[in-house]
């Protein structure tokens, strides 16, 4: 496969050599019955480094449901990563893998009882709540534990925010630390997410301007907050320019030390900022069609959608690169869909997708970093057609 583009990072490093990654390089050298996903371990690894070299003392919590593969988990808890799982499948998945319980949060904010239960048992200490009934269910089965108030945040910059669900408005989060200690739990910090795919990182500004305000009217109220987890928001390069990670996360640690000046434990969550970019999916064209003659766009089906894998191009938010193996001849604007027989499996066509115009079904496509958000999400076989396969270089 040819035509890798190549992105400049705001810091003038390079993100991306114009080689094809080991992933990248996987695929264009062989052929795939089925789309599948190829990730590359020691991609993940770099990328950890980087990350942790630009945190400094933060302490990385990697987001389990970017990619619950089992050898991901297991390399990070050979780098000493901890884990931010969201229920009890993802708590067991890293424990399995060797993750010690003291470097495991129970993040989700709507827990099963019998799964804070679980993991009380377990051994983990540390639960995220936004709601009066969800610190109930903690003191009752995780009687003495940790707990960290998730805040409710706009995250206007993100290109895959996540406001409203999660979290509770900053007048909201005193009392909750209130009834928390008064369960006979621990108040032990805040929490927030700045929103997916968070470019820049001047973006996180006014979300840790609000933040700090909060964190600061609770010290002042006497609870002594110990943890403030900054999520995930990490950016990974989909075609526009972004910072090398190590200068990201360097400069979204300096805005919080601007903020929160001396915090005892920091923890960040990544989760597409870890993984996307050791990730890449072969796909194959199913059909090229117009639906008139004097039609401008063509329709590319491939044969992975919204619901085998590419979940988020949901309101086209997150805008994936394709490279295909005609790329450098003349080139046009293609609706992209998906196999399924839904209406609602269509990838990008508010922004169509330039593609080479000999592009022909059979043809094999390569989708570039998709090492995040795709194989958590194609688990079922909606339509008939099977879950994205893995294939994993370690
Ligand atoms: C609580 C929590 N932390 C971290 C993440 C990871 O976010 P990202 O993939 O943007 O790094 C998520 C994503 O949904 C989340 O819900």
């Amino acid at each position: 496969m040819n035509a890798i583009v190549t992105g400049l990072s705001g810091r003038n490093a390079p993100i991306h050599p114009a080689a094809p990654s080991r992933a990248e390089a996987y695929i264009a050298a062989h052929d795939f019955a089925r789309p599948t996903l190829v990730l590359d371990l020691d991609a993940v690894e770099r990328q950890f480094r980087a990350l942790t070299a630009g945190l400094g003392r933060a302490h990385v919590h990697y987001a389990v449901k970017a990619n619950p593969e089992p050898r991901i988990v297991e390399r990070l808890v050979a780098l000493g990563s901890g884990f931010d799982a969201a229920s009890r499948g993802e708590i067991e998945l890293v424990l399995s893998q060797g993750a010690h319980p003291d470097h495991v949060s129970f993040g989700n904010t709507v827990k099963r009882a019998s799964d804070i239960a679980f993991a009380h048992q377990a051994g983990i200490t540390l639960f995220a709540a936004d709601a009066e009934e969800e610190l109930d269910k903690i003191a009752a089965h995780a009687p003495g534990a940790r707990v960290y108030i998730r805040l409710l945040v706009d995250n206007p910059d993100a290109d895959w925010p996540l406001s409203r669900k999660f979290g509770v408005p900053a007048d909201r989060v005193i009392p909750l630390l209130a009834h928390a200690r008064a369960r006979g739990l621990v108040p032990h910090g805040l929490s927030f997410h700045v929103g997916s795919q968070t470019r820049e990182a001047w973006m996180w500004a006014g979300t840790l301007d609000r933040v700090a305000a909060v964190w600061h009217a609770a010290r002042d109220a006497g609870f002594d907050l110990h943890l403030l987890n900054v999520g995930g928001g990490f950016p990974a390069f989909y075609g526009t320019a972004i910072d090398h990670p190590t200068a990201y996360a360097a400069a979204v640690m300096d805005l919080i030390a601007d903020r929160f000046g001396d915090v005892a434990q920091i923890m960040a969550e990544p989760g597409r900022g870890l993984v996307a970019e050791a990730g890449a999916i072969a796909a194959e064209v199913m059909l090229v069609a117009r639906k008139s003659d004097d039609d401008l766009h063509r329709w590319v089906y491939l044969d992975i959608g919204k619901f085998s894998g590419l979940a988020e191009t949901i309101d086209e938010a997150i805008r994936y690169q394709f490279v295909t193996l005609r790329d450098g001849a003349p080139m046009g604007p293609c609706i992209l869909a998906g196999p399924s027989c839904d209406s609602a499996d269509v990838l990008y066509e508010k922004r169509p997708v330039s593609l080479p115009l000999t592009l022909a079904a059979g043809d094999k496509v390569m989708i570039r970093n998709c090492g995040a958000y795709t194989s958590s999400y194609a688990s079922i076989g909606f339509n008939g057609f099977p879950p994205l396969d893995v294939v994993v270089l370690g």
